[in-house]
C-alpha cells in the first residue's frame, strides 16, 4: 500500500448492489496485487447483500489491503473535493446509484464521492448493469455521460472465446484497467495473438 498522500497513485472503487460481482472481485484483486497503488473502497448495503448472494463473500475478502469506508460516513475523505485521487470506478453500478449520481442526490458516500469526481472533472467510470432499460435509466445514463462520467456497461465480449467465468471476468476487468491507463496482464489483446 502506498503511503497516504501519494494521491497520484490513489484510486477509489465503489461496489453497489447490481449483479456482476465477479467484475468487482477481479478489479479489486488487481489492486490487491499492486502495493504501489492506494485503494479506497466502499460498498453499499445492497452491494453487501448481492456480494454474499452471488459469491458468498464479505467486502473485506475482496480487498483486504484497501482503506474501507462506511457507506453512510460523510466525514470520510472521499466526500471532499480536497481529497485527490486519479479515478473512481463504480462496479457494478445499480440503476439506483446511477440515478442518484445523474440527479446529484448525494444520499450516501458513494453518491457523494461520484458527485465530487464529476465536479472536480476527474475520471468516473460507471459499470452499469440492468436489463431491459427503462426510459428513466436511459435518460440518467445520458445525463451522467454529459456530466463527464464514462458509461461502461457490464457487457463482456465473447470474441476472445472465454472458457469460463474467470476468463470472462479477467477480460472485462482488463478493459476497465485499460481505461484507467493501468498496466496489466489480465487478458489477451485482439490482434496480438
Ligand atoms: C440479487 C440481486 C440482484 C440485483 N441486480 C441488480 C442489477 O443488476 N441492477 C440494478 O440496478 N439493481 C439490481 N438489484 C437491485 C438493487 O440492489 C437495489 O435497487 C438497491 O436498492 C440498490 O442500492 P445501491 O445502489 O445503494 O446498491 C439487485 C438486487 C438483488 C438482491
Amino acid at each position: 500500500m502506498a503511503a497516504p498522500g501519494t494521491d497520484l497513485n490513489r484510486y477509489v472503487v465503489a461496489v453497489t448492489g447490481a449483479s456482476g460481482m465477479i467484475y468487482a472481485r477481479k478489479l479489486l484483486a488487481y489492486f490487491a496485487g499492486r502495493p504501489d497503488l492506494e485503494l479506497h473502497a466502499v460498498i453499499s448495503g445492497a452491494g453487501e447483500q448481492v456480494l454474499a448472494l452471488e459469491l458468498g463473500l464479505k467486502p473485506r475478502d475482496l480487498a483486504p489491503g484497501a482503506v474501507w469506508h462506511r457507506v453512510e460516513d460523510f466525514t470520510a475523505p472521499l466526500a471532499s473535493g480536497s481529497f485527490r485521487a486519479r479515478a473512481m470506478v463504480v462496479v457494478p453500478c445499480t440503476m439506483g446509484t446511477l440515478g442518484a449520481i445523474a440527479q446529484g442526490v448525494g444520499r450516501n458516500l458513494i453518491h457523494r464521492a461520484a458527485e465530487v469526481f464529476l465536479k472536480e472533472k476527474r475520471p468516473l467510470i460507471l459499470v452499469v448493469r440492468e436489463t431491459p432499460l427503462s426510459l428513466i435509466h436511459l435518460k440518467n445514463l445520458t445525463r451522467a455521460a454529459a456530466a463527464g462520467a464514462t458509461i461502461f456497461p457490464a457487457c463482456p465480449g465473447f470474441y476472445h472465446h472465454p472458457q469460463n467465468l474467470e476468463e470472462l471476468a479477467r477480460q472485462f476487468a482488463g478493459r476497465i484497467l485499460d481505461h484507467l491507463g493501468l498496466e496489466h496482464q489480465l487478458c489477451a489483446r485482439w490482434g496480438e495473438g
